[in-house]
């Protein structure tokens, strides 16, 4: 077994058992719980939690709960966005973790509910974690900025308005790396706050997600066009038909392949200069960059 599916079976589990438990204890209503355990429990492959996880592994520290919490609450913020992103009013999408979405399964209203609930519960679950009163409250603080009006919310409001529009390349670097790069950058920067890392070296890891949230998010428009459903567990060619502003909208699959491979390089140049530096066990972060790196058929 690889290194990274023993990490995965070890801590997932752990992050997976945070995110239920605290949802169940703090929800009273049935359906509601139903509606947002649902989306929880269609999986996905948790890359924000493994990516925190396998950075502060990375530093040689063990895993507290603290940590498990910070990964759980993450993971429920990503989750609650991509419920959002699927409504009607949004990217109208029907299928989502290989299975129909919230909104398909609860109806609209109550997965707006659901979605509204995780991200409350998320910052709740943080707000309570086994953590240092300084460190939780840096956290909080940078898990908003990561998710609201600067980053994951700001990115979203962004790609709304692009659909139909021909952004420049900057311009959409910038929606992307807002609307998916935040919560990769929350992730890294976290990993690194809980090892206790200095500030030189959480801006390294800031950098290093801000290219792999790039590269994340070029390949998920790279794969709605090259891809199949039952690859992604979602429905495909959705974006072209939204007119959205995507990578290969504006430049096509082999430039945008090009700028993918471009960035996740830049990636592995931080988590270069970060092993010289501190970084005591690159395996687990370079397995999980490499995964992104699969290929993207033409
Ligand atoms: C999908 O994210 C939304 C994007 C930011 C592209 P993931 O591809 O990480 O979705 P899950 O969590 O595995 O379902
Ligand atoms: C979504 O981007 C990013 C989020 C913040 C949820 P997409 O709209 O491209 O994600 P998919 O393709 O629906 O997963
Ligand atoms: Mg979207
Ligand atoms: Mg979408
Ligand atoms: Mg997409």
């Amino acid at each position: 077994m690889s290194l990274l599916t023993e990490f995965k079976q070890i801590h997932l589990t752990k992050v997976e058992a945070e995110m239920r438990q605290f949802l169940r204890q703090q929800t009273t209503d049935e359906t509601l719980l139903k509606s947002m355990l649902y989306s929880v429990d269609a999986g996905g492959k948790r890359l924000r939690p493994l990516l925190l996880l396998a950075t502060m592994a990375g530093f040689n520290q063990k895993i507290t709960l603290g940590a498990y919490q910070t990964a759980a609450a993450l993971e429920m913020i990503h989750t609650y966005s991509l419920i959002h992103d699927d409504l009607p009013a949004m990217d109208n999408d029907e299928l989502r973790r290989g299975i129909p979405t919230n909104h398909i399964k609860f109806g609209a209203g109550m997965a707006t509910l659901a979605g509204d609930g995780l991200l409350t519960e998320a910052f709740h679950l943080l707000s309570r974690a086994e953590l240092s009163t300084e460190l939780r409250l840096l956290l909080l603080q940078n898990l908003a900025k990561a998710s609201g009006t600067v980053g994951m919310v700001a990115g979203q409001a962004a790609d709304v308005q692009g659909e139909g529009k021909l952004l420049s390349l900057e311009e959409m670097a910038f929606v992307h790396q807002r609307k998916t790069g935040a919560l990769f950058t929350f992730a890294l920067t976290a990993g690194g706050l809980l090892a206790e890392q200095e500030e030189s070296v959480v801006d390294l890891l800031q950098t290093l997600a801000q290219h792999l949230g790039l590269a994340f998010q070029i390949r998920d428009d790279l794969l709605d066009v090259t891809a199949t459903k039952d690859e992604l567990g979602k429905n495909v060619g959705h974006d072209a038909t939204l007119n959205k502003s995507t990578y290969p909208a504006l430049l096509g699959v082999a430039k945008s392949s090009q700028l993918l491979a471009a960035e996740l390089a830049a990636t592995k140049d931080c988590l270069k200069t970060l092993q010289m530096t501190s970084l005591v066990k690159p395996e687990l972060l370079m397995s999980l960059i490499e995964e992104l790196t699969l290929e993207v058929q033409a």
